[in-house]
């Protein structure tokens, strides 16, 4: 294709973009795709100044304006912002500005990027009387009706505010509103918001306000536009920002000034370990230059100032096609649904698999074989498929029909009378060994690096293992026969394997797979019984009287131990030469008592070890931070949970002072 030809291509597919996101909020790509195909325009563009014309979309803002709203026209442009998205870019921006501005360092302020709607508010005598959205950036619509129902809105500013004021800031939604007002539209049988930003959006945009009125839209400033009738004039944006929130706007508390380029860069990294502990949903930092002098002297390039620019994360939604759904049989025998997806980068990482809870969610969702799908991975969360993107479809997309049949045993399957979940009906599935396996070698339990699941399934499949204590007569010879496996690797697997024969009473009850038992009860039921032989022969009773153990799970652990077969597998395990250590007495270590949550990477220990140091000193570990959290351990890259323990307030240290309450030099591993 030559660049003529997709120069035109990109700029019709801009334009159809454009009309999905801002005329009906609707987007059928992910902001990323959208960036990219700008980005691809503007290159193409630069290369071609020839052929750059005035209705490219390079040269205007964004969407027009519906019509079922009045046209508000904006007594100053609305621009939008350059973005950048890597190092490379910023320091250019950088250099840009201080190259114009002809000195060697730039004071900037750093926001972060809200992912709502930019809007415009007109006060005059300090009373709002106008408010509208950005439309192409000239003209906007008059959405004042609408928002006057933002809550934290203010309808009149506080004394002292000027005879004219045009502030711009950002609708949006917090996520935990987001989360519950899906849940209630989810719960009428309507249609829920695929983001935050686009239900802000779809809700700022009703043509009734008492809707609009009924949504959990807010607020936040960041800029000014017209501003008449200040008696002192404003040097920098920061006073401006003070300025609005001594008026009473809500502007937001979180802001970096950074003096230099290194400190915008360490702003930004502070942002990116913090996002997902923030209550907004954010894409981005937003770097401004400081002195509006300066700010006036860089003026603007067609579409966006030359004094700030948008530094985005790196996404974490993006749009793929759904390549083939089948049904996974998990240890215990359920069945889940599993959706092949085309590798997208998305979150950190390169996504080729999506895990659907259930048969429900499947159904709820309507996903198709051919489907194109937002998926999404935030943090260290599994990645999911939030929508389905329904105007994609070509009318080739073919429904999944959940099996009859277990697709590993062939035998019958059935629905769980009370839940959703649908399990083989075979106790000797393959699959189910293969899972239960694979659950015993995991890092929890076993801890037998090497053994995944693939590996697992094949070992099965050979009928190399047809049970746990199998595993521990497995030779290199034999293990070197099977597939993609070297000599090397097979060497190292029975070695990881006869490592693993030293365990704890803790890992080794985890390990075992008893319903509804995770690591937790485990350490529990150890620190209980203290030996094999007392818990297997524990009655209801006895487990009943254990803290923490309640009538189900009392009835699932002593179940299991009556099955035969559970027996034997334990007894054929010790036989096989794995030698269970009884828990450490509860020593009066320095945890006694305390929650302690781990984050970022410790130098001297991995975390299984500090959990394990810290629970011998009596202490409990526990995912996340709470009111209830005693203390915070940051290792090196620590983040959204170090965010969180600031903002809480609860107690830090660092690898150094964790060690020293260890007692522990920093040597032992
Ligand atoms: S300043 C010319 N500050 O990003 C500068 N924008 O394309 C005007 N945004 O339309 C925008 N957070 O919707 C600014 N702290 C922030 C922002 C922010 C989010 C949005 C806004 C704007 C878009 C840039």
């Amino acid at each position: 294709m030559t660049d003529r030809a997709r120069i035109d291509e990109l700029r019709q597919l801009i334009r159809h973009h454009d009309h999905r996101y801002y005329t009906l909020d609707a987007p059928e790509i992910s902001d990323a795709a959208y960036d990219a195909l700008a980005r691809e325009l503007e290159a193409l563009e630069k290369k071609h100044p020839d052929l750059v014309t005035p209705d490219s979309p390079t040269q205007r803002v964004g969407g027009a304006p519906q019509s079922r709203f009045e046209r508000v026209t904006h007594h100053q442009q609305m621009l939008s912002l350059a973005n950048c998205f890597d190092d490379a870019e910023l320091t250019e921006f950088d250099a840009r500005v201080r190259k114009l501005l002809g000195v060697d360092r730039v004071d900037y302020v750093c926001e972060p990027k809200m992912d709502g709607l930019a809007i415009e508010l007109v006060y005059e005598h300090g009373r709002f009387v106008q408010g509208s959205t950005r439309g192409d950036g000239i003209v906007g619509e008059d959405v004042t009706a609408n928002l006057r129902t933002v809550r934290n809105l203010p309808l009149e500013l506080q004394r002292g505010a000027p005879t004219r004021l045009e502030v711009r800031g950002e609708v949006f939604i917090k996520k935990k509103d987001f989360q519950r007002m899906n849940e209630a539209l989810l719960a009428r049988g309507e249609e829920p918001f695929v983001n935050p930003r686009n239900a802000a959006a779809g809700s700022l945009r009703q043509l009734d306000p008492r809707l609009t009125a009924s949504r959990p839209l807010a607020f936040m400033a960041y800029e000014v536009g017209e501003l008449l009738g200040l008696k002192k004039a404003l040097e920098t944006h920061r006073q401006k920002l003070e300025l609005l929130a001594k008026w009473g706007l809500p502007i937001n508390p979180r802001r970096d000034d950074a003096h230099g380029l290194d400190d915008v860069r360490a702003a930004y990294a502070r942002l990116l370990a913090d996002r997902h502990a923030l209550p907004y949903e954010i894409d981005g930092l937003v770097v401004k230059v400081d002195s509006l002098d300066a700010r006036e002297r860089l003026g603007q390039v067609s579409r966006s100032p030359r004094w700030a620019i948008a530094y985005k994360f790196p996404p974490e939604e993006m749009e793929t096609q759904v390549e083939r759904i089948f049904a996974s049989v998990g240890r215990t025998g359920a069945l889940t649904p599993v959706a092949e997806l085309k590798p997208v980068f998305v979150g950190g990482v390169t996504v080729s698999r999506a895990t659907l809870h259930n048969e429900d969610e499947l159904e709820r969702k309507d996903l198709r074989v051919g489907d194109w799908v937002f998926v999404r991975r935030a943090g260290d969360v599994i990645p999911e498929i939030v929508a389905v993107i329904t105007s994609r479809r070509t009318g080739h997309e073919k429904p999944f029909v959940f099996p009859t049949h277990c697709p590993v045993c062939q035998h019958a399957v059935a629905r769980e009378p009370d839940g959703a979940v649908i399990r083989c009906t075979n106790r000797h599935c393959p699959a189910r060994l293969a899972g239960r396996i694979r659950h015993f070698a995991s890092r929890g339990a076993m801890d037998i690096e090497g053994l995944g699941e693939k590996l697992c399934e094949a070992l099965v499949d050979t009928g190399l293992v047809r049970s746990f204590e199998q595993l521990y007569q497995l030779t290199v010879p034999q293990l070197a026969e099977l597939e993609r496996m070297g000599e090397k690797s097979a060497k190292n697997l029975v070695d990881a394997i006869a490592g693993s024969k030293k365990t704890t009473l803790r890992r080794f009850i985890y390990a075992l797979g008893i319903p509804d038992v995770g690591e937790t009860t485990a350490k529990t039921l150890a620190d209980h019984f203290r030996s094999v032989p007392r818990l297997l022969d524990a009655s209801v009773d006895e487990l009943l009287a254990v803290r923490d153990v309640g009538p189900e799970l009392a009835k699932s652990v002593r179940g299991h131990f009556e099955d035969p077969d559970a027996r034997r597998t334990v007894e054929a395990l010790l036989e096989a030469g794995v030698h269970v250590a009884p828990p450490e007495s509860p020593a009066q270590g320095s945890f006694q008592g305390k929650t302690v949550v781990l984050t970022g990477t410790l130098a001297s220990l991995s975390r299984e070890e500090a959990k394990e140091a810290i629970e011998r000193a009596g202490g409990k570990v526990s995912g996340s931070v709470s009111k209830k959290t005693s203390l915070v351990v940051a290792g090196e890259d620590s983040g959204s949970k170090l965010a969180k323990a600031k903002e809480l307030g609860v107690a830090v240290i660092d690898e150094a002072a964790f060690l020293a309450l260890l007692r522990k030099r920093p040597t032992s591993s």
